[in-house]
């Protein structure tokens, strides 16, 4: 669906605007494991001011129509009160998680904070997410590649793919 090339150019566009918007500021980019990991290095390598870098990862325990139950694996090491925070995520689906994310780090007196994702599927959104920085709008399908994966496989593919149907429908 999208090439490396493709998607390489888009990155450095995106941390482009991030260092101007943040220039002067106390930036923390904090990548969601583990889908972020590769688009969150590739961003974090061409963001050009002083920056902070943090891991964040959690484990959907429950999901009902706009609510999930989320149990933190690792949280933030970072001290957070203070800094502007850019969540860096693989996809926006649905938006449950992000939006528990997003309630939690307002409890903890950030300056602000924002998302950077590298794809979003607006068609399934179910509860309403603000991304300041996306990188593609796609279409309804699984996609896989650049960190996103199906039960853990393809996370390395360079670009972002669509999974077969075949694969998952069986
Ligand atoms: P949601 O926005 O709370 O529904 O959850 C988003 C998370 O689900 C993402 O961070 C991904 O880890 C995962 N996800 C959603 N759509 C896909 C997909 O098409 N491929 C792989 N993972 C996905
Ligand atoms: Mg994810």
């Amino acid at each position: 669906l999208i090439s490396k090339e493709v998607l390489e150019a888009k990155t450095k566009e995106l941390a482009e605007r991030i260092s101007r918007d943040y220039k002067g500021k106390d930036l923390l980019v904090v990548g969601v494991l583990k889908g972020s990991v590769i688009f969150a290095s590739e961003l974090i390598k061409n963001i050009t001011i002083p920056c902070e870098i943090d891991l964040w990862q959690y484990l959907v325990m429950e999901v009902s129509e706009t609510t999930g139950v989320v149990r933190i694996l690792k949280d933030l090491d970072s001290e957070i009160s203070g800094k502007h925070i850019l969540i860096v995520e693989d996809i926006v689906d649905s938006g449950v998680t992000l939006s528990y994310l997003l309630n939690y780090l307002k409890t903890r007196n950030a300056s602000s904070v924002e998302i950077a994702s590298l794809l979003t599927k607006p068609s399934r959104r179910k509860v309403d997410i603000d991304c300041k920085y996306v990188g593609f709008e796609t279409p309804d399908e699984f996609l896989v590649g650049y960190g996103l994966d199906y039960a853990e496989k393809y996370r390395n593919l360079p670009f972002i793919g669509i999974l077969k149907r075949e694969v998952y429908e069986k």
